[in-house]
């Protein structure tokens, strides 16, 4: 069977799964067959580029395809997954869900109550890395987890190759740094380390953009007495256009990621004298062997939906990313008081 796949949103990750969807699946085929922009010119290119027929509305990409990608910016998304939920219809939609926690919990209520597949764009759980990084961890192989400390920073995304001015107005972005980027690193904080019980945040407007903070740091207390620091970082360094770095120490291992997909991933063990080091594809490999799933979120969401089976990461996934997030950011506003999540 061919799933027919519309996308609402042809801008930098709509066109990021776009080409991820020409990789083959396992369980059918999928073709983009229709897709709308509200800049007509962004989806006419996307439309060239995929070959979808270019409809003149959301409604009409909801009406023409089996399943749906919401890849707009944030504040546009709850309106648009009701619509695909409403039509009974698998929506995919990109990270985060909403401009905030209340948001995102209606969204989540809107998926449920219709019984649809969702799909989250936290592509990251998808990455060798982070699965190598969380196997190791979750193994018991490196003993008692003791602390994280995750480095993410990036060139402020309102120039550049993202280039989007959205992201510096807070009605359609919700926040800055913590909320539109690491959101990814506060679900990947909490499935490595957690689940995370309490954090407390500061955070910074170096740039002076109204609601858009450009530094958070977060710090992270586990249930299992781990403590971590997460460092989210906008700056303008343009040869910098993101970069994750992520330090873990157990009680018997060190474990290093520097590079979200493919490494290189370090590993020190105790009684070991070198240094263990995977990267590229020995560390696809090693990570396909761990759990079977592929690399690719795209074609994982299309065999989910021709089979018809729940997606991953879903929406009550990354609601509990936002529940961090909500909790960061009221630690923040109280100049860091510790909050429960
Ligand atoms: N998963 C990831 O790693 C990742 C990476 C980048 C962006 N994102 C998320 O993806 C979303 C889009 O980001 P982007 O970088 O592609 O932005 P972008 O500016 O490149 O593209 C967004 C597009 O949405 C269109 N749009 C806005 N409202 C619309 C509507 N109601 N109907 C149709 N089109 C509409 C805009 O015209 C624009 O072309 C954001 O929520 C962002 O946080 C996720």
């Amino acid at each position: 069977m061919t799933l027919r796949i519309g996308f609402i949103g042809c801008g930098l990750i709509g066109r990021s799964h776009a080409t991820k969807l020409q990789e083959p699946v396992n369980a059918g085929d999928a073709e983009i067959v229709s897709a709308f922009d509200l800049d007509g010119e962004r989806a006419k290119i996307f439309c060239d580029e995929f070959g979808p027929a270019l409809a003149s509305s959301a409604e009409q990409v909801v009406a023409e395809s089996d399943a749906v990608y919401v890849a707009t910016w944030t504040a546009a998304h709850p309106e648009l997954v009701a619509m695909v939920a409403d039509a009974g219809k698998p929506v995919f939609c990109e990270k985060p869900l909403g401009v905030d926690l209340e948001t995102a919990r209606r969204m989540v209520d809107a998926v449920e109550k219709t019984g649809v597949i969702n799909q989250v764009g936290l592509v990251l759980r998808n990455s060798s890395s982070f699965r190598w990084l969380h196997h190791q961890v979750a193994s018991g192989a490196n003993g008692q987890p003791m602390s994280m400390m995750f480095r993410d920073d990036q060139y402020i995304p309102t120039q550049g190759l993202y280039g989007s001015t959205w992201r510096g107005d807070v009605n359609l972005a919700g926040s800055g740094t913590l909320l539109e980027h690491s959101i990814h690193d506060l679900d990947l904080i909490d499935w490595v380390m957690g689940p995370i019980e309490r954090v407390s945040c500061h955070t910074r407007n170096h740039h002076s953009i109204d609601g858009i903070e450009d530094q958070a740091t977060v710090i992270l207390e586990s249930a299992s007495g781990a403590i971590c620091t997460l460092s989210s970082t906008w700056h303008d360094i343009l040869s910098r256009p993101g970069h994750r770095y992520i330090e873990v120490f157990c009680q018997d291992g060190y474990l290093a990621l520097d590079g979200e997909w493919h490494g290189p991933m370090f590993r020190d063990m105790t009684g070991e004298t070198r240094t263990t080091v995977e990267q590229g594809q020995a560390a696809i490999d090693t990570a396909a062997a761990l759990d079977g799933l592929g690399t690719n979120p795209d074609a994982a969401f299309v065999n989910a939906v021709l089979e018809g089976r729940p997606a991953y990461p879903d929406f009550r996934i990354a609601l509990r990313a936002h529940e961090l997030c909500d909790a960061a950011y009221r630690s923040a506003e109280m100049n860091g008081t510790p909050t429960d999540v």
